[in-house]
């Protein structure tokens, strides 16, 4: 592999909002995963545990979440209390103007924002979801491990040609999926991960998000 092929598969992969129904063949499932698990971490104490839900048994998950948010306030296991100010807002206002422009949906359309919002809680249709936790009791620094879990696992579904999306969204309600798995309590959920292959006629797949200069990011120092 060049240093443009990598180059290549990061900038090809970017979030997918739409999917076909037609599920990933479990060889290759089970290969993203074997590929993620390489990820580095702090003292390789590999802090990721995922459960992986598929099929019609997303479907009854989604809904149950649905259900739930209709009526329940957002109860994630890690706070998302973090309000983006200045550059950061611009940021986040930029990327769900490029998404809610791409499906059509004005900025006074609450109605609309409020559909594409709970379409997150049905893992936008796709077939796979992979809800992704942290041990009982760690914090920020192997949260940052979990990151780069995250991104291994989205550059590993990427090569393998598939659509994929990390959502927030689905760790708003981490009661709902633990009674529904019957998992224990503990286990931090941090983000779920939709993915499958990508609907290409889904409008929200049209949205295209930019990113900072190099130089706002990047200090240099001899
Ligand atoms: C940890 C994490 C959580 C995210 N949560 C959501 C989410 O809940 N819903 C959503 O539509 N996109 C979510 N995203 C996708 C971001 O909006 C997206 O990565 C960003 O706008 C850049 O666009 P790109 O992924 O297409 O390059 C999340 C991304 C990350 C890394």
């Amino acid at each position: 592999m060049t240093p443009q092929d990598f180059d290549a598969l990061t900038r090809a992969r970017r979030s997918v909002r739409g999917y076909r129904a037609d599920p990933v063949a479990p060889e290759i499932i089970e290969q993203i995963f074997a590929t993620a698990l390489w990820a580095p971490s702090n003292c390789n104490v590999q802090p990721w545990s995922v459960h992986l839900v598929s099929g019609d048994g997303l479907r009854a998950l989604g809904q149950a979440m649905i259900t739930h948010a209709k009526t329940g306030s957002p109860a994630p296991d890690v706070p998302m209390d973090t309000a983006y100010r200045d550059t950061y807002r611009a940021r986040q206002i930029g990327s769900a103007k490029a998404l809610y422009g791409a499906m059509g949906i004005t900025r006074d359309d609450h109605a609309g924002r409020q559909a594409a919002f709970t379409r997150n809680l049905d893992a936008f249709g796709a077939p796979h979801a992979a809800f992704v936790y942290l041990p009982e009791g760690f914090g920020t620094r192997e949260a940052a491990d979990l990151g780069g879990f995250v991104q291994t696992l989205l550059l590993a579904m990427t090569a393998q040609g598939l659509g994929s999306c990390a959502q927030g969204a689905l760790s708003l309600y981490p009661e709902v999926i633990r009674k529904h798995l019957g998992l224990p309590a503990g286990p931090q959920l941090m983000c779920g991960i939709s993915f499958g292959y990508e609907d290409t006629a889904h409008p929200a797949n049209a949205a295209q998000t930019d990113r900072a200069a190099l130089s706002d990011i990047l200090t240099q120092h001899n």
